[in-house]
């Protein structure tokens, strides 16, 4: 007797990677409960040949044997960075389940409708080579058609099942049937697929699922099963460029260094030149080696270790490409980014972003436009809400090697991480490096921090004022520039409100806006330390996020983080500008403290009691800490 696999997230992954890729066909199911997708599932599994119990137990033990070589064999870069979100305790609500007949196996990814669609959706297709588009016959092209479709066209999909489910309910007329295969295929001209094939069924009824129905006679085409194990899907990952990129360093002896993981795309030969793109190091391979000893070729989807005939440095995250054929190497480049994060997408803030096993440090560095994934229109927005997707330009702090996505899926894709929370937030896939840093080095300069410093006879510093409006931030800060003046001191003092009419002028108090108000006033700051001066800075800076950001600009020891700490209660009673009292009456919006978040530092090296000390004490308690710091 067969069964189906009604599977963990954990079996899935053990049985991915003990299984030959060869023969397997991945493909999403998309559509609602209403549609009758979940019937159209049960009856794929219950009509056709499922799992035998031998075949699990070969999958456990199979898996056994790989897990013991080390695990973290990627098969796909975007599942396999959602799968680290799963271990990070998030749960996609994602099922595979597997079935077989004698000429395929199967895996389906069965994504919920619900809400969280896109997110599922994103992560249920990433790996899929096929998706069948679930429509009711009754209801024909719905909105959530055409999102599913989109989404399945961004993820990379070039085949389409429109499975035109309940035909029994419209008395298998082929009229209908053909009006919805017209209207599909307009809109669908729009998207970048490359084989779209209609099947009317019934899968209550079971009409054209297994075996073709006598009530839809004139319908000539294949069932779904016998079209699901007979299309082409190749991508013919073996024919793209070789690209391995690199999970693990294996060295053990000083005798062997190889370096693991599985074949993204292409194949690869002992003797084959290699290179290293983002440092630009080249050998060539000496040995491939996988489970079953040497072998003189590996191909896309197979895990290897390699030894190579030059020592050169590499190290996980890497990627070791084709010496003919490498991938680009930038450092800023344009994606297509699916927000999935309740918390809305900050361009400016910084985020960890992770392709397969390398990070950087990325932010959104401009947010070109969202697109309305039902009707793919182009909106200018600002920020991304949860589900949403915008093209944006991103920078990131190194360069990386990628291909454009639509070249290739498995090099083309990241995910974002936020850097606190650790949770996922995005995923990406990219479209094009950006060449604009291509031309811009760093000119070097005879008059560095150091003489300007020293002329001054000064330790260059950044004070960072942080704290509500009206916790006397400003004040203290120009008592202490007062104090360090008269000691002949060189400084200046960056004040939110003044920075705020000239610099920033632009910005609001919107969470996004305040995120790039302190990334500048973080890069201007570092100009100023870098003319070597000591620099005061007073911003609420509410977020930990970009304090954080703005001292990772500095030197260490360089930067010291001021809090200062006045109850909420205080500031509103002195209200010296006013502005709590209209916060308090709704005429101001997302005032810090009042409706707009304040994170208090964890780790600030001086915090002040504002609702206490003096102006005059605070001032002293600043100055003695640069002493007792070697600043002054
Ligand atoms: S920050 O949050 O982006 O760091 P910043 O320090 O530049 O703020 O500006 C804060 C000053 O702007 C406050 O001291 C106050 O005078 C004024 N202000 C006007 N609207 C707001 C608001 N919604 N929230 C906080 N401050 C505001």
């Amino acid at each position: 007797m067969g069964k189906a696999l009604d599977n963990t997230n954990s079996e899935i992954d053990e049985y991915l990677r003990s299984q030959e890729q060869k023969g397997m066909l991945r493909f999403i199911t998309c559509g609602s409960v209403d549609d009758g997708k979940s019937t159209l599932i049960g009856r794929l599994l219950w009509d056709s040949k499922m799992l035998f119990e031998d075949q699990i137990a070969t999958l456990a033990s199979e898996s056994k044997r790989v897990g013991t070589q080390g695990g973290n064999l990627d098969y796909a870069l975007l599942l396999d960075g959602l799968q680290a979100e799963r271990e990070q305790g998030i749960t996609i609500d994602v099922a595979y389940r597997f079935f077989a007949t004698d000429k395929r196996k199967f895996i389906v990814a069965d994504t919920p409708g619900h809400e969280q669609y896109t997110r599922n959706m994103v992560t249920g297709a990433s790996t899929a080579d096929l998706a069948v588009i679930l429509i009711d016959a009754r209801k024909g092209i719905l909105t959530q058609t055409m999102r599913h479709s989109f989404l399945v066209s961004l993820l990379g999909i070039k085949n389409v099942i429109l499975a035109v489910n309940k035909m029994d309910l419209v008395d298998y007329d082929n009229h209908v049937f053909n009006k919805i295969v017209q209207e599909y295929n307009e809109f669908a001209a729009e998207l970048d697929f490359n084989a779209v094939t209609p099947i009317p069924l019934s899968a209550l009824a079971g009409d054209n699922i297994i075996a073709h129905s006598e009530n839809m006679r004139w319908y000539q085409g294949p069932t779904l099963l016998s079209h699901l194990e007979d299309v082409q899907v190749d991508e013919d990952l073996e024919d793209k460029p070789f690209r391995l990129p690199v999970q693990w360093v294996n060295r053990p002896n000083l005798d062997f260094r190889g370096f693991s993981g599985t074949v993204a795309s292409g194949s690869i030969h002992i003797g084959d030149g290699i290179v290293e793109p983002a440092s630009g190091q080249t050998s060539t391979v000496k040995d491939i080696v996988t489970f079953d000893g040497s072998q003189e070729t590996a191909y896309a989807g197979q895990a290897i270790t390699i030894t190579l005939n030059d020592e050169i440095d590499i190290s996980r995250g890497d990627t070791l490409c084709a010496l003919q054929d490498r991938p680009v190497t930038a450092d800023q480049f344009e994606a297509k980014l699916v927000w999935m994060s309740s918390e809305e997408l900050l361009p400016g803030r910084n985020y960890i972003l992770k392709m397969g096993a390398n990070t950087s440090t990325a932010r959104v560095s401009a947010l070109k436009y969202k697109i309305n994934v039902n009707t793919l229109e182009h909106t200018a927005a600002k920020t991304l809400a949860l589900n949403e997707i915008g093209v944006c330009n991103f920078a990131l702090d190194k360069a990386v090697s990628f291909d454009a996505y639509g070249e290739n899926r498995k090099t083309g894709s990241f995910i974002l991480i936020d850097r606190f929370t650790n949770e996922t937030v995005g995923a990406g896939v990219i479209d094009f490096a950006l060449r604009r840093a291509e031309n811009i080095h760093w000119q070097s300069v005879d008059i560095d921090k150091k003489a300007r410093a020293e002329q001054k006879s000064q330790q260059p510093a950044v004070l960072w004022f942080t704290g509500l409006s009206g916790s006397g931030k400003s004040t203290i800060a120009n008592q202490v520039e007062k104090k360090l003046h008269i000691m002949g001191k060189h400084t200046y003092l960056l004040d939110g409100d003044n920075v705020r009419h000239g610099l920033n002028k632009d910005l609001g108090f919107t969470d996004a806006d305040r995120v790039e108000n302190i990334r500048r006033v973080g890069e201007t700051a570092k100009l100023f330390a870098d003319a070597g001066l000591i620099t005061l800075v007073s911003f609420i800076s509410p977020f930990r996020s970009e304090r954080q950001m703005a001292r990772n600009l500095m030197e260490e020891r360089e930067f010291l983080e001021v809090f200062v700490d006045t109850p909420l209660e205080i500031c509103e009673e002195r209200d010296i500008k006013g502005l709590y009292a209209k916060a308090r009456a709704g005429e101001i919006k997302n005032f810090t403290g009042i409706d707009s978040a304040y994170e208090t530092p964890e780790n600030a090296e001086i915090i002040i009691e504002g609702g206490k000390l003096s102006v005059e004490a605070a001032a002293d308690v600043i100055i003695e800490t640069l002493k007792e710091k070697g600043i002054i």
